[in-house]
């Protein structure tokens, strides 16, 4: 099945995303992981995605719908996958549907994970990030059991360049522009769900499963 998560910056979409990935047994294509690797890598990708991503813009369509169509074609997603912050324009659901990948690109269900502005800045300002495996966790609301150190792969934990609080609200008001609008278009296809992003991260996993069962 294929599956997408939607929801403003720091909803929790990668945090849930990964937990739905080991339960189902299907890949967590996340483009901002993806992005921050070619950033990392140097690649002419990453190099022209930098400013965008530093600013809390977006970065191009036709270069993210490049990347992902690049990422689907891999023998790991023939029995489906989940997206993680693709997409994210109307546009970008417009490609994805078009665009024929080895797995059809056939929407299952699309979970739409929703948290208010203030708790997505408490939890993007307090967020550490893994630097090896990408897992997610928060200084107060879900601290790894070593300081600075992951629970999943024992690397060490960094900061998102873009998670400052200027940062954070600006990408708060790119999502609300770009890409609230998905919510009614996939509304109209019937294949929304919408799960409230608040409450313990075992709690709402339990109602994403819900939602895509
Ligand atoms: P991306 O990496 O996709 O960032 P995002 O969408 O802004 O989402 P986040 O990763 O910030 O949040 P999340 O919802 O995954 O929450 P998380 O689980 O981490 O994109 C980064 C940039 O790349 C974009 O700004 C853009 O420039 C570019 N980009 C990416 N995709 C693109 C596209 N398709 N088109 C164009 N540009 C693109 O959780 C957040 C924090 O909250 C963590 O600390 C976590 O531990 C904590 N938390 C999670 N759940 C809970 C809970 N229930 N209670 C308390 N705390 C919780």
């Amino acid at each position: 099945m294929n599956l997408i998560l939607l929801g403003p910056p720091g909803a929790g979409k990668g945090t849930q995303a990964r937990r739905l990935s080991d339960k189902l047994k299907v890949p967590q294509i996340s483009t901002g992981d993806l992005l921050r690797a070619a950033r990392a890598e140097k690649t002419p990708l990453g190099q022209k995605a930098e400013s965008y991503m530093v600013s809390g813009r977006l970065v191009p369509d036709d270069l993210v719908i490049a990347m992902i169509g690049e990422r689907l074609k891999k023998e790991d997603c023939r029995a489906g996958y989940i997206l993680d912050g693709f997409p994210r324009t109307l546009p970008q659901a417009e490609a994805f549907e078009k665009t024929s990948f080895k797995n059809s690109s056939k929407v299952g269900r699309v979970v739409n994970i929703q948290v208010e502005r203030d708790e997505v800045v408490l939890r993007l300002s307090g967020r550490r990030q893994c630097g090896g495996c990408g897992e997610n966790f928060h200084v107060s609301f879900h601290p790894p059991r070593k300081e600075g150190v992951c629970d999943r792969c024992g690397k060490g934990l960094i900061q998102r360049d873009d998670d400052r609080e200027d940062v954070i609200r600006r990408r708060l008001d790119v999502y609300e522009k770009e890409t609230q609008p998905l919510i009614a278009y996939y509304r109209g296809q019937g294949v929304l769900r919408d799960v409230r992003g608040t409450g313990s991260i075992e709690e709402i996993f339990g109602e994403v499963l819900r939602a895509v069962e």
